[in-house]
This record gives C-alpha cells, structure tokens and sequence, in this order.
C-alpha cells in the first residue's frame, strides 16, 4: 500500500449536487464512504476533510446577498448548514464502520490559525477525525475558511503520505483530456478564476500546493468509479500535482 496516512478531502461537488440546494449526492456518497471503508480494512490511517457544496456555497451567497456582507450573525447560518451536512456524511461514514470523530471546524479555528491539537490526538488514538470548511468570527465579520485549506494544512501538520482531493471530475482537465502530473505554475495558467467563494479548482491548486514537500503525494481525483480507493493503493489515476 502507497499512501499508508492520508488525508482525504472529500469535495462537496462530489458528495453533493451542486445546483440543487442542500442535496447530497447519495451515491457519491455511499461510494467514497465504501472505498474509505476498505482502506481502513487495508490498515490506512486517515483524516478526512469536507467541502460545502450545495450547502456551504449557497448559504455564503445567500448571506451577502441579504445581509449585503459577511457578518458575524451570517456566521451562524453558514455553519448551521455546514453542521447539517457534516452530520449526513458521520452517519454515512460510521454506517460504513468508519470511527469518525467530528471537529466543528468554527470551534478550532479563528481569523488566520486553526489548533489541531485535538484532532491530531484523535488521529493518534486511531479514530478517524473529521473537519469541514466553515465560517470563521473574525472581527465584525466572519472569514470562509475551505477545506482544501484545511486538508493542505492538516496534511503539512502531519507529513502523511498521500493528500488525495476527491472531486466530481476524473482530475486536472486541459483541452479536454485529464492530464497525468501538473506543475502548479503551468496549471494556474490555464484555470482562470471562478466567481466561487473557495475558488473552485483554482483555489484548490492554490491551497493544495502549499503542501509540496511536506506530503507524499497529492492527488486530485475523480472520487467515483473507486478513484479515491486505486489512489490510497497505489494506482496512478487522476492528477498528480507537482512542483
Ligand atoms: N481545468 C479543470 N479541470 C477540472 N475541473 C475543473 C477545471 N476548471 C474548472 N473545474 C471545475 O472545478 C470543479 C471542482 O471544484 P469545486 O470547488 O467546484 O469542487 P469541490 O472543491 O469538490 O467542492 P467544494 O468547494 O464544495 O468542496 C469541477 O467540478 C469542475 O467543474
Ligand atoms: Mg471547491
């Protein structure tokens, strides 16, 4: 097995469905929890890291829109929907027999740092702990802190093997084929930015290349048709990101 420790970022295009408000995507779901299932039964350890998808997103817009910015009462509301959906994915998860432990992202974190302390003391008593992207009291206002951060740092923290972001794609689409290894720099050139507020795939390469040289691998992949299991074994799917 490759990617003994590993952190997986399970993205909300891949657990939910995007344009339908807060709609879990149940057989993404199911599926990614079945392949995670079988790596605990390999013997992989793991974190795993949540998006917002079509509940985060959504409530984020929704906020600024009514509220004409982010603040600190909007924060409530965001994490309300975040809670709702990290709960769906617990039972999902433990149904699988996974031993996940849920950290309100907004209880460990504040406007620039997160303290992993305590996940990191679940980790170590081999339970799997489980963190989203959230909103974060900052101020007056309140900061949206993504899991693609989370998962970059949470990984750095820890020099796990493998830090595999699942998404609904197979990978890092250019002209319209997936290609195998991408340079940051070069990749960049070619995604332009996304009106999302975590930045779409842009904002997912931004963050996750912060956390070349620490981990070792990063892999973005398509999280059905068992990309995230043939990851954490070793196969080369999806895309690699390099320096
Ligand atoms: N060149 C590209 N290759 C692959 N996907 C791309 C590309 N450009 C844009 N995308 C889009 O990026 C999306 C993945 O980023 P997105 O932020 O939507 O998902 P996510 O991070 O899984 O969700 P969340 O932010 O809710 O966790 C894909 O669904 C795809 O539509
Ligand atoms: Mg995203």
């Amino acid at each position: 097995m490759t990617c003994k420790t590993s952190v997986i970022k399970l993205g909300g295009s891949l657990i939910t469905v995007k344009n339908d408000l807060r709609t879990i995507n149940w057989s993404s779901l199911i599926s990614a929890s079945d392949q995670l299932s079988k790596y605990v039964k390999d013997g992989g350890r793991m974190i795993i890291v949540h998006g917002g998808g079509s509940f985060g997103h959504p409530a984020v817009k929704d906020v600024i829109m009514k509220r004409g910015r982010m603040d600190i009462k909007g924060a409530s509301y965001v994490q309300e929907a975040m809670l709702s959906l990290a709960t769906k994915v617990l039972k999902v998860l433990r149904a699988y027999e996974i031993d996940v432990t849920l950290h309100t992202t907004h209880t460990i974190c504040d406007c620039e740092n997160c303290s992993y302390k305590n996940v990191v003391r679940d980790y170590r008593n081999e339970l799997v702990p489980m963190i989203y992207g959230d909103a974060i009291p900052c101020g007056e206002e309140f900061v949206v802190v993504s899991g693609d951060r989370l998962a970059a740092e949470i990984a750095s923290l820890l020099n796990v093997d493998c830090l595999v972001y699942a998404v609904d794609v197979p990978g890092i689409i250019v002209n319209g084929k997936l290609i195998k290894r991408a340079r940051v720099n070069e990749v960049l050139e070619f995604l332009g930015n996304t009106s999302d507020v975590t930045g779409g795939m842009r904002g997912k390469i931004v963050e996750a290349s912060k956390a070349l040289g620490k981990v070792g691998k990063i892999v973005i992949v398509g999280g059905r048709n068992n990309g995230i299991i043939r990851v954490l074994r070793g196969e080369n799917v999806g895309t690699e990101l390099v320096g």
